[in-house]
């Protein structure tokens, strides 16, 4: 199974390679982050913390959204809401002069033209052109092909995600965690066949349907996960293991889920709060409190944004879960980060949730200019990855890689929902999904399972 990398992915061959039989890439050395131990503690601490999504607020809009029903907002913190006052002054400022058209395509130029315009002339100076990267550009061209058009920053981490599951086995029954609108998953695990794909969000769910890549789909939360435990060879979550607010829960219901031998490939961010460009310009303007606002809600519909742990802990973890082999690679060194993260932010100003608009123009001249700068200054970032991670010892992302111990069992094809909460079997009508131990019952959207208990609360109320 597994397409085959493009030449010369040397680099992420190397990467990939040492991850599926432990060995080290050719490349060069697979390097392991390590915080100390101290700051091991420190991170951990945040735990108790509310960081990550506030993921009940953030679906049961989108619940509402999906019933066309209005449902208000709260905020879970002054700072929230201060920044969410600030994004709402700068639409209110810019309309003062000019129409949302106008700053619509303003936005277009500003991320198709101007903004690449200053990266390209860097890059030519650079040498940028001698690099080979013909591969990478490839991939760059098959995911454009995608018409990914939530931010631009998906074209540097998507492509680093294929090319690390790509030479992977994914066994099924395989198990996709936040999946999202699914147009990213469809490029990441393409020539994959995935059994069960997942958001917590219906409205997400609804969306990843259209493509039609899984065999089912349900609303799921990974921190309680309504599958019979050893249901899974693979488990996967990419882009969403580090929304959760409990990373600890998450790693164990994960762990639980997965058949002995079975495979959990995951990501988390690492360094990334260090390498965000524009907090640091709303600083050194002197706006000191807007740096800290946009640090913990820069996207945030309600909720703080990423949460942050480190390598360490999380081999640790799996380690006492169970898992044999862990294995970690940093990928999204600092400059490509700081790029990534600068688009995204700025775009985060004009957008008030995470899923922000960036309507790609259909007009070919735009077009041409963006490909051109994913080509001239992208493709050799991508290229240079792994050895800018390696001078800074630091990246934006970590990948994870872990096999469960244990003798391989055979597995059911198509294993069963269960109660997310106390784990037995739910009976199922048309409309419901019923746990009879906790008399609770689940909704069925247009035939999507909503296995999350505060839909099952938010039905009930209804
Ligand atoms: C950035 S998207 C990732 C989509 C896709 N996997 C990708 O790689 O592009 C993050 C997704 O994580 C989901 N998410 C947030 N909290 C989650 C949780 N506790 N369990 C599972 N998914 C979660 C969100 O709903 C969102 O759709
Ligand atoms: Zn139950």
């Amino acid at each position: 199974m597994g397409g085959p990398i493009p030449e010369p992915f040397s680099s992420w061959r190397a990467r990939a390679a040492s991850y599926c039989d432990g060995r080290e890439g050719e490349g060069g050395k697979v390097q392991r982050i390590r915080l100390s131990k101290q700051e091991t503690t420190l991170r951990v601490s945040l735990k108790g913390e509310n960081i990550g999504m506030d993921l009940k607020e953030w679906c049961l809009m989108g619940l509402s959204r999906v019933l066309n029903q209005n449902r208000s907002t709260t905020f879970s913190s002054t700072g929230e809401e201060r920044y969410w006052q600030f994004k709402f002054n700068v639409r209110d400022v810019i309309r003062e002069t000019i129409s949302e058209d106008e700053m619509n395509s303003s936005l277009i130029l500003f991320f198709t033209v101007l903004f690449p315009a200053f990266l390209r002339s860097a890059a030519r100076c650079e040498g940028y052109s001698q690099i080979a990267c013909n591969a990478e550009k490839e991939l760059i061209d098959e995911l454009l092909r995608y018409n990914i058009t939530s931010s631009p920053n998906e074209f540097f981490l998507k492509v680093f995600e294929r090319c690390f599951v790509a030479p992977l086995s994914l066994e099924g029954p395989s198990l996709d965690l936040g999946i999202g609108s699914g147009d990213a998953s469809a490029f990441i695990f393409k020539d994959k066949q995935l059994s069960v794909g997942s958001d917590p969000s219906i409205e997400l769910v609804l969306k990843a349907r259209n493509f039609n890549f899984y065999e089912r789909y349900a609303a799921i939360d990974m921190t309680c996960i309504p599958f019979p435990d050893k249901s899974f060879r693979s488990v996967l979550a990419l882009n969403s293991f580090y929304h959760t607010q409990d990373k600890k829960t998450a790693l164990r219901e994960m762990a639980r889920v997965l058949a002995p031998g079975g495979v959990l490939v995951f990501n988390d961010v690492s360094q990334m709060r260090d390498f965000r460009t524009y907090p640091d310009l709303l600083n050194r303007f002197g706006f000191k409190t807007l740096k800290q606002d946009s640090d913990e809600f820069r996207f945030s519909l309600n909720g703080k944004s990423d949460s942050f742990t480190d390598a360490a802990w999380i081999q640790d973890e799996l380690r006492d879960l169970g898992f044999e082999r862990v294995d970690s690679v940093p990928f999204y060194s600092e400059p490509l980060a700081q790029i990534g993260e600068f688009f995204l932010d700025f775009q985060g100003i004009f957008t008030i949730n995470a899923p922000a608009f960036f309507e790609f123009p259909n007009s070919e001249r735009f077009l041409k200019a963006w490909k051109k700068f994913l080509h001239e200054v992208v493709a050799p970032m991508l290229v240079q990855d792994e050895s800018f991670c390696r001078e800074t010892g630091k990246s934006g992302y970590l990948m994870f890689h872990a096999v469960k111990s244990g003798e391989p069992l055979p597995t059911n094809p198509k294993p069963d929902f269960v109660c997310p909460q106390c784990k037995t079997l739910l009976t199922k009508t048309n409309s419901l999904s019923s746990c009879e131990k906790c008399i609770l019952d689940y909704p069925i959207i247009q035939e999507i399972p909503l296995l999350i208990p505060f839909y099952a609360e938010a039905y009930s109320r209804a």
